[in-house]
Formats: structure tokens, sequence, C-alpha cells
């Protein structure tokens, strides 16, 4: 089985996880892309369930499939949130933001009772950061100089696009990051000095917070789960 057929059979196996009734957030990116297909095709054939976008690209792909879509201020509260993701080490602990979404998708994951990715098995790593660069969005105003300030954490960033910088969806900036060899980005201070510099509005560490993550192998889809959430 290649990676792309991994990919549908992990997320075709997350898209039956969604029930009757449930409000559902809807993650970003290419594995989510036919997540949302997925449930599209349910809805088309009587599933009900209220969707929550993490992205504007999510929210068209799900109008056109007529799958209702509410705010997260009028649905606060979501019963399941599918998403995919960029790494996962093995504490289930996720990089994610190679598609610019993440601030609305880490908004969204929390607000889920279940937090379910959906990968590959290519994104498995032992060490997050193994492959993919770290996303961080900072506001545009001065983003020089908070890279200068992640340079001093440990952090190697490159402004994506750059001469044309990538926008997201809430009008910043991304910075790709490479940590340093001693960086673990799996240790929260890391996350938590990220967080704390000024003009960074969100960082792509996902940690503590996936309660399950779906993996398509070449054998088959596998499910890893955590005991539940801050162990
Ligand atoms: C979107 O901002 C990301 O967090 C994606 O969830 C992540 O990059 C995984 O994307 P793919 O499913 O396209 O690999």
């Amino acid at each position: 089985m290649n990676v792309e057929q991994q990919k549908q059979e992990a997320a075709i196996h997350a898209a039956g996880l969604v029930e009757d009734g449930m409000a559902v957030g809807l993650g970003s990116g290419s594995t989510a892309h036919i997540v949302v297909v997925e449930i599209g095709r349910r809805v088309q054939s009587g599933l009900r369930i209220v969707g929550v976008p993490t992205s504007d690209e999510t929210a068209r792909l799900a109008r056109s499939f007529n799958i209702p879509l509410a705010t997260l201020e009028a649905q606060n509260r979501l019963d399941l949130v599918l998403d995919g993701a960029d790494e996962v080490d093995p504490r289930l602990n996720l990089i994610k933001g190679r598609g610019g979404a993440l601030l609305r998708e880490k908004i969204v994951a929390l607000a889920g009772d279940q937090f379910v990715v959906v990968v590959d098995a290519s994104k498995r790593v032992e060490h997050l950061s193994a492959h993919a660069p770290l996303p961080v969005e900072v506001v545009p105003f001065g983003w020089v100089t908070t890279r200068r300030r992640l340079e001093h954490i440990g952090f190697r960033c490159d402004l994506r696009g750059g001469a044309t910088p990538y926008l997201t969806d809430g009008g910043n900036f991304i910075l790709d990051c490479r940590p340093s060899s001693t960086l673990n980005l799996a240790d929260p201070s890391v996350a938590g000095e990220l967080k704390a510099q000024t003009g960074v509005v969100e960082h792509g560490l996902f940690l503590h917070i996936a309660t399950s993550v779906v993996v398509g192998t070449a054998s088959g889809v596998e499910v890893l789960s955590r005991p539940g959430r801050g162990d």
C-alpha cells in the first residue's frame, strides 16, 4: 500500500468515528481533506452533524458537501475533532501547521472531548522535528526581531514564502523553525518559552492534546491511544 492509500484508509477509518448528532471539529491539510470528503458523503446519506472548520479552505470544502457548519462561539464544545499532523512522537505529541492553520487547529482541538489525529506511517518519529520544521505563527509587525528572539532560544527560522510571505487566515506570518540539537521539543518548557515571546501568536507544538492517533500503515490501520490528557 503506498502512502496515499495509507492516508486514505486512515482517513476513512477516522470519518467512521463520527456519530449521528455529534459536533465535529474539521481539520485542515490533505489528510483532513479526505476525512471531510468522507464525512460529506455520509452527510449526503443522512448523517446529521454540525461541523466547526479549522480553516477557510475546510469551510469551503464542507459547504460543498452541505455539511452544516457552526462557529466555535455558537458551538463551543465539540464531541470529536479530526485533524492531520506533520509528525507524531511515541507519546502522541505532535507538530502541526505545515498547512498554515495551526492557530485555529489548536483552538478547535482544545475544545474537543476527543482529538483524533489521522496520519500515514511516514509521520511517526522518535523525536519531534526529525523531518518537519516547527511552524511558528507571528504577527507581521517586527517579525525580524521576533525571529531573532526565537534564534536566541535555539531555533533557526525561515519566513515561509520568503519575499512573498505566506499569510495565515488570521493575516499573520509563519516562521518555519529548526531546533538546535540540544532542544527537546517534547519538553513543555520549550513550548512555554515560545509562547511567552511577544510577537508569537501560536506555535505548532501540540503536546498532550491528542487522545488517539489513527495511523495508515502498509499492513492496515493502527490506532494509538493515550490514557488521558495531561498525564
Ligand atoms: C495544517 O495546518 C496542518 O496542521 C496539517 O494538519 C498538517 O500539516 C498535516 O497535513 P497533511 O495531512 O497535508 O500532511
